[in-house]
């Protein structure tokens, strides 16, 4: 006898039917058509040895795990920027070669690359004058407005020679990858590199089906204005070249209509659809929240190289131990947290000696002078830290700064904080905050920014601050550090499950499955390939 449901449909069963139907509409997709993936840095960098012989390093980052654990037996082309030497001299000899699509490992990769190779310069203005201390600060609501930024003839020369050619390079290799496959491929851009590059492919290819997924914030229209016209309206009018703008949060999707509105001419907003009308196209503006690969971070934290970290990393902690782990970076807020744990120490002298703050740290796009004065001033807040309360009898110093980007080594570490401090400016995400949740062994507590995407998913249980409060932030590590076991217990179960539950495949699934569904009318048009507009 086939078994009946004698009890209504739970939350359960509609979340597991809700699954299966998005995992069939990803499955119709990608039946017969190819994802070509399109960001600055690639899935792979390439080192080439002295006997000419290239080794293919894979990069740990979030997309690259995210887009391997989703494809599953299908093969993703990758249109990347030559970033290392090896990675132009494998590009060069691919050309030499003919070879349209290099693949970095021929067991093992889901990979195929095409690399844009432009000329150092342009390469500079694109990626050390434009996209980080630009547009990323934009976006962070990183500028000081009275003082800066100042658009000079030297931007609007890297903008015009650098940031819209190398667009214009990663449309041009995206379309060739294009014509190798019968059916029009899924194009899927990232991130604030690549604004232009969507509009430049639609022009060229108007059955195109593009989506575009931005990992940062989206400051209001107001911001915006600090940019001049002409770079906003080509960034907006860029991304509405795409049939679906994904976003992290619902906040930023929603102000990346109202700057559509406010600088797009002729466009129009349906905020109850959440979707854009601009010459005669609809485009979908959504939101998907990025997480990390469970078991792959799993994986890491207890593998034999994290362990080897866990025979050293003792000799930093102490009775309480407060954790933060980010790339040396502006809008991670770094010097304010260390400014709110001297408060911490000075408001409950109680904790002098036995409590220890490990900063780990990973210097970060050093050819921009933004990043590297605020790393100084990271050093020299800590040493007037350490100056204030060090104990020469204990040999105690309260700060720790341990450099450098080993992976297993931060995940190790996460196995032991009491809290961990996330204070973040603004941030798109932070997966930090889903790492320690995850990893974490002793119940620690997140002390997280409003201003952090993941305080969507994990505000509830983490004891969250306002990023420039550093009363506040004092006042949330002492709650932490005091909190009662059983509560610290129960909030770190529930933000353990709640990251075990969406993990990213579950991201990258539903923009697979938004594309299959919202973009379905569209697929159907696109057909055949051989009618595309040269
Ligand atoms: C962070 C951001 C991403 C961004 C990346 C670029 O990880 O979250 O949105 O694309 O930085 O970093 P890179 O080191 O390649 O400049």
């Amino acid at each position: 006898m086939p078994k009946t449901l004698e009890h209504p449909p739970t939350a359960i069963d509609v979340d597991h039917q809700e699954a299966e139907a998005k995992q069939a509409l990803v499955d119709s997709l990608l039946k017969d058509r190819q994802i070509i993936m399109a960001s600055n840095r690639g899935p792979v960098s390439f080192t080439q040895h002295a006997d000419g012989r290239f080794t293919a390093r894979q990069g740990s980052g979030g997309l690259v795990t995210a887009v391997s654990a989703v494809l599953q037996g299908h093969q993703a082309t990758w249109i990347a920027a030559a970033m290392t030497d090896g990675d132009r001299e494998r590009a060069r000899q691919a050309e030499d070669a003919g070879e349209t699509l290099i693949t970095p490992d021929e067991t093992e990769s889901r990979f195929k690359l095409r690399f844009v190779v432009p000329t150092q310069e342009a390469y500079h203005d694109y990626y050390n004058v434009i996209s980080n201390p630009l547009l990323w600060f934009l976006q962070h609501y990183l500028w000081d407005t009275p003082r800066s930024p100042d658009i000079t003839h030297e931007t609007w020369a890297a903008w015009r020679e650098g940031y819209v050619p190398v667009n214009q390079m990663f449309a041009d290799e995206i379309i060739i990858a294009c014509e190798q496959f019968d059916r029009e491929p899924v194009i899927m851009l990232q991130d604030y590199q690549l604004y232009l590059a969507g509009g430049m492919i639609r022009e060229r290819r108007p059955n195109a089906i593009i989506q575009h997924f931005i990992h940062i914030p989206w400051p209001d229209p107001d911001y915006w204005r600090l940019l001049p016209k002409e770079m906003r309206t080509a960034i907006c009018e860029g991304l509405l070249g795409c049939d679906i703008v994904g976003f992290q949060i619902p906040d930023h999707a929603r102000s990346f209509m109202y700057t559509c509105e406010a600088y797009v001419p002729d466009c129009s907003i349906d905020y109850a659809n959440k979707c854009v009308q601009w010459r005669g196209r609809t485009i979908q503006v959504r939101h998907y929240p990025i997480s990390i690969d469970a078991e792959a971070v799993r994986r890491t934290a207890y593998s034999q190289e994290a362990r080897a970290y866990e025979r050293y990393l003792p000799t930093h902690w102490n009775e309480f131990t407060i954790l933060r782990v980010d790339r040396a970076e502006p809008s991670k807020n770094i010097i304010r947290g260390f400014h709110a744990f001297d408060r911490f120490l000075e408001a409950h002298p109680e904790f002098q000696n036995r409590v220890n703050f490990i900063a780990v740290t990973q210097p970060s796009r050093m050819d921009v002078a933004e990043y590297r004065d605020y790393l100084d001033d990271t050093s020299a807040t800590v040493g007037r830290i350490n100056a204030k309360y060090a104990n020469v009898e204990t040999g105690w110093q309260p700060v720790q700064v341990i450099m450098g980007e080993s992976y297993p080594r931060v995940l190790a570490a996460m196995k032991w904080y009491d809290v961990l401090l996330v204070n973040s400016i603004i941030d798109g995400m932070n997966l930090v905050a889903k790492e320690g949740a995850l990893i974490n062994e002793r119940s620690g507590v997140i002390v997280l920014s409003e201003g952090a995407g993941a305080a969507m998913q994990l505000g509830n249980e983490a004891l969250m601050v306002s990023p420039a409060d550093v009363e506040g932030t004092a006042e949330a590590i002492y709650q932490a550090l005091t909190m009662p076991i059983r509560e610290r217990q129960r909030r770190a179960r529930r933000l353990r499950h709640s990251v075990e539950r969406d993990d990213v495949s579950i991201w990258f699934r539903d923009q697979l499955a938004d594309i299959a569904e919202d973009a379905a009318d569209h697929i159907g048009q696109a057909e055949p390939t051989g009618t595309q507009v040269a």
